[in-house]
């Protein structure tokens, strides 16, 4: 049995237990990262934020940046593809005179698979370009002062065009407080299994703590995941997705207690309400009643409420009609343990990476004009 592990130093930041929430694109806003913290300790990190969007202020941008009155420490993720953008960005953010207040810690995508990201040479397809990616790292870094940077990638862009390892060591050099590795290449997306393997290469290679990610589905798996890897935290996405209490149950697995008796229908429920609230706080009512409909399938994954209770919640149009129909479910049901491990959220498998044209065949090449190639990154939705 794995034993637990030590807590976590982001920088100045303890994260105890080792635990990260992964920056997940039209999840992991306000509303869900309260719920989630509400269950147990770690770090609860942004949406995806585009560089460009913030700085041009852009009101998308801006309301994805923004962090609720209690949330502590702020940890956002940045998205560009331009050194002076993500300098100008950071800039924004650890600005004390800022009217949402500054953040904490910042972490840099470098694994998006999202085509119309890799196309403009973002996200996954980066750092095949490593003189880029350590400007942008460097400009971070520096524009940060005390506030903690750190990269969150994948293995590469496919099998021939592996990156984790220089990524890992180019990170550390442009002062990087840690990395995350998605252990899966782009081309993969969220296809079989995350190869732990290349984590573990990981924190052998680099002095920076690491964080291990990728199919953490139960508090187990991420002991497991330390054990097998040295890693020193787990980042943790579709896991959670519609099951906030899997932080509860990460904090007693790290702290060698019982895994707790996971929630019955009724439970679950007032998740889902809870978390319903939080949305409509977020964004009023017409556009959460919308939005929690993509939650409302993983929160009762597996319970035998009906189809045409699910179909309703599909549905829904109101809050009050929202509570009427989750007053009718059997509150007294278990869990159903057979969909523990079931996949959720992204299951796209394996599909060949755009790349802007000749981008693999130059890689010391620093002459792309990506700022003029790069979408609107506020448009991206589809994350890591
Ligand atoms: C809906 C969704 C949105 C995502 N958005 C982002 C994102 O904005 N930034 C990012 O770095 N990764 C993003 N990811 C990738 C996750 O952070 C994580 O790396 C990936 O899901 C693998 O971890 P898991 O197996 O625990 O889910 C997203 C994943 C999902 C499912």
């Amino acid at each position: 049995m794995a034993t637990a592990a030590a807590p976590l130093s982001i920088g100045p930041i303890t994260v105890d237990p080792p635990v990260v929430l992964a920056p997940m694109a039209g999840v992991t806003n306000v509303a869900f990262r309260r719920l989630c913290r509400r269950h147990g300790g770690g770090l609860y990190v942004s949406e995806m934020v585009g560089a460009r969007g913030l700085v041009e202020g852009d009101r998308r941008a801006a309301f994805k940046a923004a962090f609720g009155p209690e949330e502590s420490p702020r940890s956002i993720q940045l998205y560009g593809v331009e050194p002076f953008e993500i300098r100008d960005a950071v800039e924004l953010l650890v600005d004390d005179g800022d009217e949402g207040g500054r953040v904490d810690h910042i972490d840099l995508n470098f694994g998006c698979p999202a085509p119309k990201v890799t196309r403009h040479g973002g996200g996954a397809a980066l750092p095949w370009h490593i003189g880029r990616l350590a400007a942008i790292v460097t400009a971070a870094v520096e524009a940060a002062g005390d506030v903690p940077v750190t990269v969150k990638t994948r293995i590469g862009i496919d099998d021939d065009h592996v990156t984790y390892l220089d990524t890992g060591r180019v990170a550390q050099d442009c002062g990087a407080a840690a990395i995350a590795l998605h252990g899966r290449t782009a081309q993969q997306r969220y296809g079989g299994h995350a190869d732990w393997t290349t984590i573990a290469d990981l924190v052998e290679a680099v002095d920076i703590p690491v964080l291990g990610n990728g199919d953490i589905w139960e508090a187990g798996d991420a002991l497991e995941m330390v054990a097998r890897t040295g890693c020193a935290g787990v980042v943790v996405g579709r896991g959670c997705l519609g099951r906030p209490w899997l932080f509860r149950d990460l904090e007693a697995a790290f702290r060698g207690r019982p895994i707790p008796i996971p929630p019955s229908l009724g439970e679950v429920a007032d998740m889902l309400a809870d978390h319903l609230d939080g949305l409509v706080e977020l964004f009023g009512e017409d556009v959460a009643v919308r939005e929690i409909r993509k939650h409302t399938g993983w929160y009762l994954q597996g319970f035998p409420v009906g189809g045409d209770l699910r179909r309703r919640l599909n549905q829904v149009g109101s809050v009050d009609e929202f509570a009427t129909l989750l007053a009718g479910v059997d509150r007294s049901l278990a869990f159903p343990e057979e969909v523990r491990r079931a996949k959720r959220g992204h299951t796209t498998s394996a599909r060949k990476v755009p790349v802007p044209h000749g981008w693999l065949e130059d890689r010391e090449e620093a002459d792309w004009d990506l700022a003029r190639l790069a979408p609107e990154a506020a448009a991206v939705v589809s994350g890591g």
